[in-house]
């Protein structure tokens, strides 16, 4: 392992917040966690860091953060039907799907281009185009940072939801994620469940295939999502709210567009962009950070913005969408 102290943190996060933590440890091997956290100087407030698409730091970290680099993709099992991949937590997620589309393997076509580590993928159950993380991982193994024993959690023991996995609940800074297992198919059972998606497949004459949905995706994806490379964000800033029938119902007659999802008898799930968008906030600019003008969903760093410049704007939206419509939007991305 490498320790880094009083260390920069503004490679580390897709945001570009400039601001420090005490320690960063690069986790090159499992066996570095266990030597991290019996380490005396790094006893102190543990995060782990994959590749700060997710995050937004609103200061200097006071604490250790542990950044896993190692990788590797291995068959764990194989037969005509599939394949079960077992992931290091330190691949980046891209690189991931690119495996899979050069292997031919079906299951994450549709979260092809999003950031981040293989690590973070099943915190927050990652997910677009109708597609989520959990619909293809097998298990999960980790190391728990208390007992620094080894866990390994079954799909259904990782309780994962919308945007929400253990990892964020009880499990939160807890444990530490080594290695994800993906059952993945060589049968190309596509989703084309995402109106969008679908759409645009067809709009371009393509057959659902591995590699026209890959493009597919990351056509759409580029259209209305920002570069991470030249304009800082961490995409979806707040989670699509699920509200009540009866609140959709009334909202409905002040909004007769109003986008919503099925969730299940009771809820539906509102699309937080289309309400951000209906509130004005959309391509809106308060110092250096504002709401991203293809997509209201996203927070931007418009260039060198302050922490307190990006929670200004999203406070403001959360204040303006609740004064509005009534509906609390949560944000997405952790705050630290
Ligand atoms: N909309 C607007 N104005 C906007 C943005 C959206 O009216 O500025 C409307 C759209 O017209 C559409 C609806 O809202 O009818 C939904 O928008 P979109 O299809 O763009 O998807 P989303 O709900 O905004 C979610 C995920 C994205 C994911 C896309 C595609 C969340 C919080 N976000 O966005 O995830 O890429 O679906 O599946 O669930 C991320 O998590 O970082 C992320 C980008």
């Amino acid at each position: 392992m490498k320790v880094l102290s009083n260390y920069s943190l503004k490679a580390h996060n897709t945001f570009g917040m400039d601001v420090k933590c005490d320690h960063f440890v690069l986790i090159e091997h499992v066996e570095d966690i266990r030597s991290a956290v019996r380490d005396e100087l790094l006893q102190e407030n543990w995060y782990i860091l994959g590749g700060g698409s997710n995050v937004l730091f609103t200061h200097d970290y006071k604490g250790t953060i542990l950044h896993p680099t190692f990788k590797g993709i291995e068959t764990v099992d194989e037969n005509e039907d599939g394949a079960l991949l077992r992931v290091a937590a330190g691949e980046v997620w891209e690189d991931f799907t690119h495996y899979c589309l050069q292997h031919q393997l079906c299951g994450v076509e549709n979260l092809t281009g999003i950031p981040g580590y293989v690590g973070s993928a099943p915190v927050q159950n990652i997910g677009a185009y109708g597609a989520e993380v959990k619909d293809c991982i097998d298990h999960v193994e980790g190391i728990y940072l208390d007992t620094l024993q080894d866990f390994s959690l079954s799909n259904e023991a990782c309780q994962f939801g919308y945007r929400d996995s253990i990892f964020k609940n009880s499990l939160k800074g807890k444990c530490f994620i080594t290695f994800v297992y993906f059952r993945l198919s060589k049968k190309g059972q596509f989703n084309l469940t995402y109106k969008a998606l679908s759409s645009a497949l067809e709009a371009a004459g393509l057959t659902p295939s591995l590699e026209n949905i890959s493009h597919t995706v990351v056509a759409v994806r580029n259209s209305k999502l920002p570069d991470i490379t030249k304009i800082g964000c961490a995409g979806s800033f707040f989670k699509n709210p699920i509200v009540p029938k009866a609140q959709y119902q009334d909202l409905l007659e002040r909004i007769p567009d109003l986008v919503s999802y099925p969730v299940d008898e009771e809820h539906v799930k509102l699309a937080a962009g289309q309400l951000i968008d209906k509130s004005g906030w959309k391509g809106k600019q308060l110092g250096n950070a504002g709401i991203y003008a293809k997509q209201a969903l996203v927070v931007v760093n418009l260039g060198g913005a302050t922490p307190d410049e990006v929670c200004h704007v999203y406070q403001q939206v959360i204040q303006d969408v609740q004064n509005l419509f009534g509906i609390q939007l949560h944000p997405e991305v952790n705050i630290l």
